[in-house]
């Protein structure tokens, strides 16, 4: 069994759009900018929006951190989108979620620029993923796509199960998976014998937010074990959606949690920053 070790392969791919980002921006003379919006005072949220500046400093982007208050009105947030989308200034526009409860997430997601929707949920972005003909792809999903392949597996052919069907993870999972040749099934809260199809898994993919419901004994010997799940055991420590230390016996690869595909979604918003900004100076690939 091997750990996959998401810290080296985020930094390998920091690595990489930093050098790029460097270079294009001493010839073009314009640096990619991030905007990263939070409304109110979620302690979550704002953890993830200062490691969102962090990682932009890391890789020599401009961050934008539009910090509004709790009372901030529908019209005002559309206001500052618009705002954001008419900047040339600005490459990438990231709303960080969940917003507060009388503000409507989706009006927000749909009025950002389809070519600065660096966490790909704007409907546009969504439809081109499903055809495969996509900029960007939902940070998250990209990063495990991008951990499979660090361990020389290749999906094709392979029986590829994944638990959790939300629009953020498992649904663009489950697509992505599709696009590389894997015969894929979306397990979920109705899924008669979870059991019986994670046994089936080559390829396992855990989004649920459940603390360590993948048992050693739902997992095919060998598998590949990704988990995406990010949430506190019965002491408050971090753990994932599979129980890592029963199912590490198990699997030929799995992730840690932390440690695995956290740092992987990190990594993937600073690259889609850099293709949002590569788009809008005219530069394909
Ligand atoms: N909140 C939790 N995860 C995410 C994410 O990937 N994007 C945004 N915008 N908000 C989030």
């Amino acid at each position: 069994m091997e750990i996959i070790n998401g810290k080296e392969v985020a930094a390998r791919i920091k690595g990489q759009v930093k050098a790029d980002a460097e270079y294009l921006s001493y010839h073009v003379g314009i640096t990619p900018c991030l905007a990263v919006i939070l409304v109110g005072d979620d302690p979550a949220s704002a953890v993830y929006v200062k490691n969102k500046t962090k990682d932009c400093a890391e890789v020599g982007f401009i961050s934008r951190e539009c910090i509004l208050p709790e009372s901030t009105t529908q019209e005002e947030l559309m206001k500052l989108v618009k705002e954001l989308n008419e900047d040339e200034t600005v490459h990438g526009i990231l709303c960080q979620l969940p917003l507060p409860k009388h503000l409507d997430e989706r009006e927000v997601i749909n009025a950002i620029d389809p070519d600065k929707d660096v966490d790909a949920f704007h409907p546009v972005n969504v439809g081109r993923i499903m055809i495969g003909e996509y900029d960007f792809l939902p940070c998250t999903p990209a990063g495990v796509m991008e951990l499979i392949h660090s361990t020389g597996v290749c999906v094709e052919g392979k029986n590829c199960v994944v638990v959790g069907r939300s629009n953020i993870v498992g649904k663009p999972m489950s697509m992505l998976l599709l696009h590389e040749n894997g015969t894929v099934t979306t397990c979920h809260s109705k899924t008669k014998d979870l059991k019986a199809e994670t046994l089936r898994a080559d390829i396992l993919v855990a989004a649920v937010g459940k603390a360590k419901m993948i048992k050693a004994d739902m997992v095919k010997p060998g598998a590949v074990v990704i988990d995406v799940g990010m949430n506190r055991d019965e002491n408050g420590k971090l753990c994932g959606d599979v129980d890592f230390e029963e199912v590490k016996e198990k699997a030929s690869y799995i992730t840690p949690v932390p440690g695995g595909v956290g740092p992987m979604t990190r990594a993937m918003l600073m690259k889609n920053t850099f293709t949002a900004y590569k788009k809008a100076i005219g530069i394909k690939g």
